[in-house]
């Protein structure tokens, strides 16, 4: 087998991300806002953006407008809305490049007014509500004055409202259900005050799946879309697809002598003559310098990572595999062989979510793009 030239390097499957969109729409009925913050989940901002706009997906949603400038500068058109707080500097470029932001005030509402109409432009924006997560939002309550408001700043085009789920990956909590009724009756009141926007959205990645009530007028995953279950309580339906293969090579294979201490303060020490390799992998790529708890894949073993994490590698030990050799193909997140390690596994040992696994994986290692 033929390894590509780096020491480690992230596969990422786009045939999985169009294939995963694609059943998210299916399964809603519903237009797609595909979730690209922070760098697609660490999957690959621009890449994967292309991916889902060849799967037909109209909106894409990021945190900030920094990333909104990286979409455009990465060639990709259409839609794209920054769901997080944008300075007011940022108003006029955003509007140029035909970015939508989001406002929940009216003194920012105002903010983004001014600043759109002094460059001789509108904004586009989305009103963000408060249903119930208690982050950023307009109570709902305020909702119809808020919209007024909106309509009345010359600088400012209301395409749409939304609102964000605090706990629809439980879903046996009632919150979802009052959040959505909460929101609905914006809504309604919207509706009847003739001010209701074209595109009314809430559903995350669980709530799409799981309440369908929650789907309005277009659906907004994002994890889901990468093939990754929004928690243990809400798995994802059959077919999804991890899109994301961590590889490494094995850099180095030694016989080490008994009580032999390995790594920084020795956090492991051989109990009998071992074989230790080096994995070039370490917590600079988003590995945790978590002790006695992380595994990796070699010749289709699940082998212990030993001693503590260094910056760059780690040392495992190989005891396991005897055939192992120089330069052999390392599996830190997904498949080898019939052997697997998924990111919910390592989640569950870090005592984090798959989220934080994969949003974890630094810039410096590459990614590979596959059936682009
Ligand atoms: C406002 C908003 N919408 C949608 C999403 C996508 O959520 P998920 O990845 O759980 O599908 C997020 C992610 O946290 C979000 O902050």
């Amino acid at each position: 087998m033929t390894l590509p030239p780096y020491s480690t390097w992230l596969e990422i499957d786009l045939e999985a991300i169009r294939s995963n969109v694609r059943r998210l729409a299916h399964l809603s009925g519903r237009p797609v806002m595909t979730i690209l913050k922070a760098n697609a989940y660490g999957h690959g901002l621009v890449e994967v953006a292309r991916a889902v706009r060849q799967a037909g997906v109209p909106w894409i949603g990021v945190a900030r407008v920094e990333e909104a400038f990286l979409l455009r500068q990465g060639g990709i058109a259409g839609d794209i809305l920054v769901m997080g707080h944008a300075a007011p500097q940022q108003v006029s470029q955003a509007a140029q490049m035909g970015l939508t932001l989001t406002v929940y005030n009216p003194e920012l509402a105002a903010a983004f007014s001014g600043q759109a109409e002094a460059a001789g432009l509108r904004l586009r924006v989305h009103a963000k509500f408060d249903s119930g997560m208690g982050r950023l939002g307009l109570p709902t309550e305020e909702g119809v004055d808020f919209v007024r408001l909106l309509h009345s700043l010359p600088g400012l085009t209301l395409e749409g409202v939304f609102t964000h789920l605090a706990e629809a990956d439980d879903p046996v909590q009632p919150s979802v259900n009052w959040q959505v009724e909460r929101f609905t009756a914006l809504v309604d009141a919207l509706a009847s005050a003739g001010l209701r926007p074209p595109l009314v959205h809430a559903a995350n990645s669980a709530g799409t799946i799981y309440f369908p009530h929650a789907r309005f007028d277009m659906i907004r995953p994002g994890i889901a879309v990468y093939g990754l279950q929004p928690s243990a309580d809400a798995p994802l339906p059959e077919g999804f697809r991890p899109a994301l293969t961590w590889k490494a090579r094995l850099a180095s294979i030694k016989m080490l002598p008994p009580n032999h201490g390995i790594g920084y303060n020795y956090r492991y020490r051989t109990t009998r003559e071992e074989r230790i390799g080096v994995c070039p992998t370490g917590y600079a790529d988003g590995l945790r310098r978590k002790v006695g708890v992380n595994f990796v894949l070699v010749g289709g073993v699940k082998v212990p990572v030993v001693g503590g994490m260094c910056m760059d590698q780690c040392m495992i030990q190989l005891d396991g595999v005897p055939r192992a050799k120089l330069g052999d193909e390392i599996v830190l997140i997904g498949r080898q062989g019939a052997a697997e390690i998924s990111a919910e596994d390592i989640a569950r040992v870090w005592d984090t979510t798959n989220y934080d696994v994969v949003c974890g994986l630094t810039a410096r290692v590459p990614r590979l793009y596959l059936n682009t």
